[in-house]
């Protein structure tokens, strides 16, 4: 399953059009980049209207009273979809416990050990967010942390499911499938280059221009339909 690692509304909106996406997740350092200057709750509004499914919004706050305020607030602009994304620390797991005792979903991030990623899903997080380009960028394999946690989930019938963040390569988002995240949050710059590959463009163009030359192409197809063998009479029919 693919959710959307953007908070760019027009973006969302188009590829959300394609059927393929579930979800939304955003962070401090994507809002930062991509609206820096905005109000965050329109932007959010804006994010939710161009898409479906959970749209992930992260504390930046720090102390346990400050975030659950703070989740309050996220959440209350759309209880339904917003997923509370927490910081992966002890704080973050008690604002985690007492969210998800609240029936509010949440999205444990920054995790870079199958230690943390457990510990979050036994904290009850809906999703548990493994950073597969940050854990590479320390010289470290994803692959193991990945498929280690899913094993642990499926053992002890937890709830949480894993999502695969920090995707920075088109191959770490077929990793992270392989190695058994249940979703992917992909960039849409990477997304889209999904779409390529020189062999189906080429065929396309065969099959269209074939098309449109069709006339000056072998025999008009009424007169092939024409030409074409029968089929066999049935048992009883004559002629
Ligand atoms: C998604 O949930 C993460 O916040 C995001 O993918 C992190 O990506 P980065 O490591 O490229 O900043």
């Amino acid at each position: 399953m693919f959710f959307l690692d953007s908070s760019d509304p027009e973006e969302i909106k188009d590829i959300f059009a394609w059927g393929v996406v579930s979800g939304v997740t955003t962070n401090p350092l994507i809002l930062a980049r991509e609206a820096g200057g905005a109000d965050l709750g329109k932007r959010i509004q804006g994010v939710l209207a161009a898409s479906h499914g959970h749209v992930s919004v992260e504390l930046t706050t720090e102390t346990e009273g400050a975030m659950l305020e703070e989740a309050q607030e996220y959440h209350s602009w759309s209880p339904e979809r917003i997923c509370i994304k927490v910081p992966f620390t002890a704080i973050g797991l008690r604002v985690t416990h007492a969210l998800t005792r609240q029936g509010v979903a949440t999205n444990v991030t920054c995790l870079m050990s199958f230690n943390q990623a457990y510990l979050a899903a036994l904290a009850g997080g809906t999703y548990v967010s493994i950073f597969s380009g940050r854990v590479r960028d320390m010289g470290y394999d994803v692959r193991p942390v990945i498929a280690e946690t899913r094993a642990q989930i499926d053992r002890e019938g937890l709830k949480s499911k894993i999502i695969v963040g920090s995707v920075r390569h088109f191959m770490d988002v077929n990793e992270s499938l392989f190695a058994g995240a249940h979703i992917v949050t992909v960039p849409p710059p990477i997304l889209r280059k999904m779409l390529h590959n020189p062999k189906t463009d080429e065929t396309i163009r065969e099959f269209n221009t074939a098309w449109a030359n069709r006339s000056t192409m072998g025999a008009p197809l009424a007169a092939a339909a024409s030409s074409a063998p029968k089929p066999p009479a049935k048992m009883g029919q004559s002629g």
